[in-house]
């Protein structure tokens, strides 16, 4: 029988990691972690999207490519979905970074004027195209060390004209690179100056001029789901303001977010899971009950290593906890300038194995297949699955087992991005030595 052309099979994958959706979903609790691992497999990809999936021998008796990539023995996964990122920003806080190590606290900062609002001032100044450029140099970090999706927050705006010029940039990111944009409206990150000690007045802004408002932008540019999220928290939005807002946003058709229990608990889990939240983030400070509510629910729990780690802090997310509890539990970057200027989904893992107690497999399935149902893309990206994406990264090591124990240097070799190669270490000046 005569092969099918299609215009790229990866073939040879030392060990082809598909991280299967299990019954079209996250991997939950316990199951956390099935590789679906094929040895020696290949990937057939035609128009951007997976064809076939399975042993090499397989595979390339049916499909010939046009491009044929020998991934020469080493490991084949789906690409990294980061589903929590702050990716847009101006300026940086480095002094603020010295002054933490020399024992100021990220909340002492914040109620002194710096923080969030601190990086607020720089971003309301800069220009549609200065937010682009920041992102594409981010984007482009992220997209090298392999990642192929990634949820980007506004709420260094928190004024109707940025947060919709900071939506803006994020969908000229989505259209202009590699990577995937899944965008977030953050109006409600902090209060901002102008209303300080007026912060239900400035959730009166958000849920009365500036929902509509991306609500327009959305209908207009936008087309896919938008996420709005809140950070709940001592010192940005109580639980009943969080609650006007993402009854607000829901109202208005928006998927949901909340940043919950980073350094208390206030309720914001068991009220995301009440208002079926996609996915509750940060979760250090979750009590056993929210952590059963969240056990039970379609809600992810998304937990961020990177940030405890930036500031410092022993308490991580009580990662097998949730996994005992039969949660779906996913990892991301928290990209940020304040807590955690961190673009790589690697170190994350590296993270994950240390403080979460993740094996890497569960760390990688946590990157991948569980990151993007967080973001509601779960159907199309984050698994190698006939009919999905062809998001895909051929590392430079052999062994998933690599992933998480070795950190401090980039283990990519290439990139995929809807079937085509858009990052090659190989092309990349002195690209590093695994
Ligand atoms: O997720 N928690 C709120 N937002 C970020 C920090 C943002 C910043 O400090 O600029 C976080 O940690
Ligand atoms: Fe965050």
């Amino acid at each position: 029988m005569a092969r099918q052309s299609v215009d790229l099979v990866i073939h040879n994958a030392g060990q082809l990691c598909t991280l299967p959706a299990h019954d079209g979903g996250p991997q939950r609790g316990r199951a956390l972690g099935d590789l679906g691992l094929i040895a020696g497999g290949a990937v057939a990809v035609h128009e951007g999207r997976i064809v076939a999936v399975g042993p090499g021998a397989d595979v390339r008796a049916a499909y010939r490519g046009a491009t044929e990539i020998d991934a020469q023995g080493r490991l084949v996964t789906p690409g990294l979905v980061d589903p929590h990122t702050h990716l847009i920003w101006a300026g940086d806080r480095a002094d603020e970074f010295e002054r933490r190590v020399a024992g100021a606290t990220y909340q002492e900062i914040m109620a002194a004027g710096g923080g969030i609002n601190r990086t607020v001032r720089a971003t309301r100044q800069a220009s549609l195209d200065a937010l682009v450029r920041a992102g594409r140099a981010r984007l482009d970090v992220m997209l090298a060390h392999g990642t192929t999706t990634v949820e980007a927050k506004t709420g260094y705006g928190l004024e109707t004209e940025t947060e919709l010029r900071m939506l803006e940039a994020l969908a000229c990111l989505d259209a202009q690179h590699a990577v995937e944009v899944v965008p977030t409206f953050l109006g409600a990150h902090v209060v901002p100056p102008e209303y300080a000690g007026r912060a239900d007045a400035y959730v009166d802004l958000v849920t009365g001029a500036m929902i509509p408002a991306v609500q327009a932008w959305r209908a207009r540019a936008w087309p896919d789901t938008l996420f709005c999220d809140v950070f709940c928290e001592v010192g940005a939005f109580d639980l009943a303001q969080t609650r006007r807002i993402l009854e607000a946003a829901a109202e208005a058709g928006m998927a949901l977010k909340v940043h919950a229990d980073e350094f208390e608990n206030l309720g914001g889990v068991a009220l995301g899971v009440e208002l079926g939240a996609v996915s509750v983030d940060h979760i250090v400070e979750t009590s056993e009950a929210e952590i059963a509510a969240v056990g039970r629910s379609g809600t992810v729990a998304v937990a961020l290593p990177p940030t405890p780690f930036g500031l410092a802090q022993p308490k991580y997310t009580p990662a097998r906890k949730f996994l005992e509890a039969g949660a779906a539990l996913a990892i991301a970057t928290d990209c940020n300038p304040g807590t955690a200027w961190c673009e790589n989904m690697q170190l994350v893992m590296a993270l994950a194995t240390r403080y979460l107690g993740l094996t890497q497999g569960q760390a990688l399935a946590a990157s991948t297949v569980n990151a993007a149902f967080a973001v509601g893309r779960g159907d199309r990206v984050g698994s190698l699955e006939a009919g999905k994406q062809a998001d895909l990264l051929v590392w430079a090591v052999d062994d998933y087992r690599q992933l998480g124990y070795r950190f401090g240097v980039n283990l990519v070799a290439q990139v995929v991005k809807r079937g085509r190669v858009v990052w090659d270490r190989a092309a990349e000046a002195g690209g590093g030595t695994t």
